[in-house]
């Protein structure tokens, strides 16, 4: 019915998904009413915060609206059905949820019809709900992270009782999803292989508001990703909080290598990558199945946090910087022109400026082809949220310029190495700097912005690298 609508319903109990097709279909007619009166569709805008969790959880959401008639705005104050998909990682991600929300209750005033409805991790916290029910009475509907298939059932009952519907779990229940999912792109995809985390690394929520671990067995997963092959996909990226431990609690016998071996395995599918891999359960069994998977892309994000060890401990990540640059070596070692990029955090409770020397050392052993860099953020809940030595502000902004002026120079140096070189790129979008220009990416997930007509985007074409800026290359292709 839809361009990019992938109906597997591997996980759900059937008879759920009947009960919210009926709600689809209720609301759907309503829009229509709606429609035929105002001589308009009903209109829609989703904001989503975070990681690729939730970039994929809108995609599901955007799949439940249009089935229910509603259609794409790219105002969010004139849309009829706002919705935010939030991220509570850190402090400032809630911020601007919490800024957006004042900003909306004008446009409420102004459009009769607005629904406001938030979803997302920031909804698993107590504290936020509070806030909400005292603070944002303008919101009509409110879920969280184990419950997303019921958007179409709690659109319903707002709009028969007109009021308010807060329903957060606080568990999972079944595995449940798949409804129908609207990707963004059609000839790429990401597919959840496990959800939640067990790793409670200190000063992380993720594990308080994701749940626990649970893997998807590997035949729902498999035949998901068939199906996706079959529809146009070329990239596939396979998606948990930390995909080395998938299968643990599975009763089949199954781990991520050999996931990743029974997915290079699919026709039609070109690419594969995974996020993210956490360094304490990386197998020599994944390294050796990322070098000879052929479809498994030359790309490994791989965070190490901190560079201390008594900072790791502290962190309970787990492994040690030893042992981290280890990995990094063994890994480089089977798979030679892999590009690892990481996640580091500068102000953790307690981390002095020798424990950031450490990190800055990890930092110039490994030189990083990216890494994405955080101030150690207050999550109330977490065991990091009560421990002594909290770093004051000022401290911490001036160790984090240390890691990004050490760390800058090695990821330009990187990117300049591609000069001069032709590589296979995934022509993703028209690129944001100017009209011919198409955005792609490389195997080892560098970005790339070069001249070419629209009808590439889709397409895995040669480019040459002729320049590069510290986060992109510019290209030219070649035929
Ligand atoms: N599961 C992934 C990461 C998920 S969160 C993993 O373990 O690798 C993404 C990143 O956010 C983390 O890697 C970490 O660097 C950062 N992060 C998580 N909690 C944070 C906090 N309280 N303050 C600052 N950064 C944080
Ligand atoms: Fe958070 Fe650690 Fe789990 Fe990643 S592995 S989501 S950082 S608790
Ligand atoms: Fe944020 Fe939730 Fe992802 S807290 S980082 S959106 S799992």
């Amino acid at each position: 019915m839809y361009d990019n609508v992938n109906e597997k319903n591997a996980d759900i109990p059937k008879e759920e998904i009947e009960r919210q097709r009926a709600f689809i279909s209720k609301i759907k007619d309503l829009n229509d009413e709606f429609e035929k009166k105002y001589s308009r569709k009903k209109t829609m805008f989703i904001s989503t915060f975070g990681c690729q969790m939730n970039a994929h959880d809108s995609e599901k959401i955007n799949g439940m609206l249009k089935a229910m008639g509603f259609a794409d705005s790219d105002s969010e104050k004139n849309s009829d059905f706002v919705i935010y998909n939030t991220c509570c990682v850190r402090e400032n991600a809630e911020n601007k949820v919490y800024g957006n929300l004042g900003y909306l209750k004008h446009a409420k005033e102004t459009n009769p019809f607005m629904k406001i409805a938030l979803c997302g991790c920031m909804m698993q916290e107590d504290n936020v709900i509070e806030t909400i029910r005292k603070k944002y009475r303008h919101v009509d509907i409110v879920f969280g992270t184990f419950n997303l298939y019921k958007l179409p059932e709690l659109i319903y009952t707002n709009i028969e009782t007109g009021n308010p519907v807060f329903d957060i779990w606080r568990e999972h229940r079944e595995i449940v999803e798949d409804l129908p999912s609207i990707r963004k792109y059609k000839f790429k995809s990401s597919v959840n292989i496990m959800f939640g985390c067990d790793n409670f690394c200190s000063y992380c929520i993720v594990p308080y508001v994701r749940g626990r671990e649970r893997s998807r067995c590997s035949c729902d997963i498999l035949n998901e990703i068939k199906g996706l092959a079959e529809d146009g996909v070329k990239e596939i990226t396979l998606l948990g909080q930390n995909v080395n431990s998938y299968g643990k609690k599975l009763d089949e016998n199954i781990d991520f290598a050999k996931l990743l071996r029974k997915v290079n395995e699919i026709d039609g599918i070109e690419r594969i990558r995974f996020m993210t891999s956490h360094p304490k359960d990386l197998s020599p069994e994944l390294i050796l199945a990322m070098a000879e998977c052929e479809k498994v892309c030359n790309h490994i994000h791989l965070p190490f946090q901190a560079g201390s060890d008594r900072i790791l401990e502290k962190m309970n990540r787990k492994y040690t910087k030893e042992k981290y640059l280890k990995l990094v070596e063994d890994i480089r070692n089977a798979v030679p022109d892999i590009s690892v990029t990481t996640d580091i955090i500068v102000g953790f409770p307690g981390e002095t400026k020798e424990d950031v020397d450490e990190t800055i050392d990890v930092i110039e052993k490994v030189r990083f082809n990216g890494a994405f860099t955080f101030i150690y953020s207050k999550r109330t809940g977490t065991p990091a949220a009560v421990m002594e030595n909290q770093v004051p502000e000022k401290d911490v902004k001036e160790q984090f310029n240390r890691v990004l002026e050490k760390l800058n120079p090695i990821v330009f140096e990187k990117n300049k190495a591609h000069i001069g070189k032709v590589f296979k790129v995934l022509a993703e979008e028209v690129s944001g700097s100017g009209a011919d220009f198409i955005t792609g990416r490389l195997e080892d997930n560098s970005i790339v912005h070069f001249k070419s007509d629209k009808d590439v985007i889709g397409k895995i074409v040669d480019v040459e690298i002729v320049g590069s800026k510290t986060f992109y290359l510019i290209g030219e292709r070649r035929i």
